[in-house]
């Protein structure tokens, strides 16, 4: 075989990602890392500049999306101007939707992908190399990715596991359905052999991922058609596993017995992210939610009736079209009414292609950045008062890894809240038990307790 360097082609040696959106990205990039060194034995570094493949993971979810892919892009033209041979990829969601229109915008742009055509990379990359030419590939095949890339393997104590994407439920402000596509799962077998491989490699806690995580409806092993709450039980009795959690939830999706699960697997912890995004009876309608506030309100009080310490948080949007005084009340309402221990919040944003983004955007930003502060202020408090509450309690803590204080180390209660405290490096995996001290903005400080000698 001729070696680069005979062909005249310079050698492709290292690889750097840049990765914006959600945790399905992460585990995206990760996947592309993997492939790439496999493929090519890439190295991954961390900065652009020392790059010879430049990868761009993107998000179109909110705001601004595509202005942060451009500008960001214009810095790496810069880099081609100087290194003509380098090749600059661009994936994700925008990708996805923007297309051929990328390269239109940013001529040096080698590659577009999305979500589902990423483990085509290595085969775009060939032609590249030898044809000098620019390559948009945005289908959504059928086939299922992962059967056509390398098998993950876990880097920490915590491994993701994505079961199932897409999105099929069309919130009307929402891009993802057109982006990731309808709502695929993968068979129990993947899934469950893939969880091995993590736990084989040293991960003891799992986190389960998907846009719509319980709505998961993959293959059996039995033929049968198995839902989210069966693969739990599944996942939950694999050898090794002492912490399972999923993001995110759907509160359409959100079963009985899903909500019993909380109370009966012990490796699940009491943590879950639910989304609501409003506490409005009449923009839940109008954002096609599927519910209504009293049935939220129902499903927190049946997670409580079973599994009384669950930690909940949730996904919030100010400034909805047509949003009033009165929506927002309600929205706050429920916030104090559940009491999350955390919630991202976001003012809307109109996306293109979305129903919403056809309703004129008529909240004036002053009063979505008004009402973003008091809903943030309110969940400030909300979250020192969680903190708060644990102090002087002892808790399991799973070890991450180092602190950042020198002879620190951190790790998360099963409830999901950062500790800090004095440990040792070889800690790193065990749970541990963690007398609370002291409770900050975002995290605790607890002492180890050590068994009697
Ligand atoms: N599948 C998940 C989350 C998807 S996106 C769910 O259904 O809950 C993550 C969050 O981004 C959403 O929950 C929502 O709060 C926010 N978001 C999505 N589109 C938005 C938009 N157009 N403007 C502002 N926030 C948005
Ligand atoms: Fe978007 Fe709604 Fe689907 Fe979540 S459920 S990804 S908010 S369309
Ligand atoms: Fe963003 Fe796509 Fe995830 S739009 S939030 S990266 S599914």
């Amino acid at each position: 075989m001729l070696t680069d360097t005979q062909r005249n082609r310079p050698s492709i040696d290292t690889l750097y990602i840049k990765t914006y959106g959600c945790q399905m990205n992460e585990y995206d990039s990760s996947r592309m890392a993997e492939l790439m060194q496999r493929t090519y034995g890439l190295r991954l570094v961390g900065s652009p500049e020392e790059a010879d493949v430049i990868l761009m993971n993107t998000c179109s979810v909110r705001e601004k999306a595509e202005e942060k892919v451009y500008s960001e892009l214009g810095r790496w033209r810069k880099l081609k101007e100087r290194r003509p041979d380098i090749i600059i990829g661009v994936g994700g969601c925008v990708g996805q939707q923007e297309g051929e229109r990328i390269q239109r915008r940013a001529p040096y742009v080698d590659i577009v992908f999305g979500p589902q055509t990423y483990h085509k990379l290595p085969e775009m990359i060939n032609r590249i190399r030898r044809e000098r030419v620019r390559l948009t590939n945005i289908e959504m095949p059928e086939i299922e990715k992962f059967d056509h890339l390398p098998k993950p393997h876990a880097k920490g104590v915590s491994g993701f596991v994505t079961i199932m994407e897409g999105c099929d439920k069309f919130c009307t402000f929402c891009v993802v359905p057109y982006t990731r596509g309808a709502e695929i799962s993968r068979p129990v077998v993947d899934v469950l052999s893939e969880c091995r491989q993590l736990l084989r490699d040293g991960a003891v806690e799992i986190t389960l991922l998907g846009q719509n995580v319980n709505g998961y409806r993959g293959e059996g092993p039995d033929g049968e058609e198995w839902d989210f709450t069966m693969l739990l039980y599944a996942v939950a009795e694999l050898e090794g596993l002492r912490r399972l959690r999923f993001t995110t939830s759907h509160p359409m999706e959100m079963t009985p017995e899903l909500a019993a699960a909380f109370g009966e697997i012990p490796q699940l912890m009491p943590y879950l992210h639910l989304p609501v995004q409003t506490g409005s009876d009449r923009l839940l309608r109008a954002m096609h939610r599927g519910h209504d506030r009293a049935t939220y309100l129902r499903i927190i009080d049946e997670l409580r009736a079973h599994c009384p310490d669950i930690a909940l948080s949730s996904d919030f949007i100010v400034g909805f079209p047509g949003e009033t005084d009165e929506d927002f009340a309600q929205t706050m309402d429920l916030v104090r009414r559940v009491g999350f221990d955390s919630a991202f919040c976001f003012k809307y944003s109109p996306r293109p292609g979305t129903p919403a983004a056809t309703s004129e955007d008529n909240v004036p930003d002053e009063v979505k950045d008004a009402r973003l502060q008091e809903l943030l202020g309110c969940m400030r408090e909300l979250t020192s008062a969680a903190l708060a509450r644990q102090v002087g309690k002892t808790v399991d803590v799973l070890v991450e890894r180092k602190g950042r204080q020198p002879g620190d180390m951190e790790g998360r209660t099963p409830d999901f809240k950062i500790v800090h405290f004095r440990g040792q490096p070889r800690q790193v995996g065990q749970i541990m038990p963690v007398r609370i001290t002291a409770a900050y903005g975002q995290s605790l400080r607890g002492e180890l307790v050590l068994a009697e000698p």
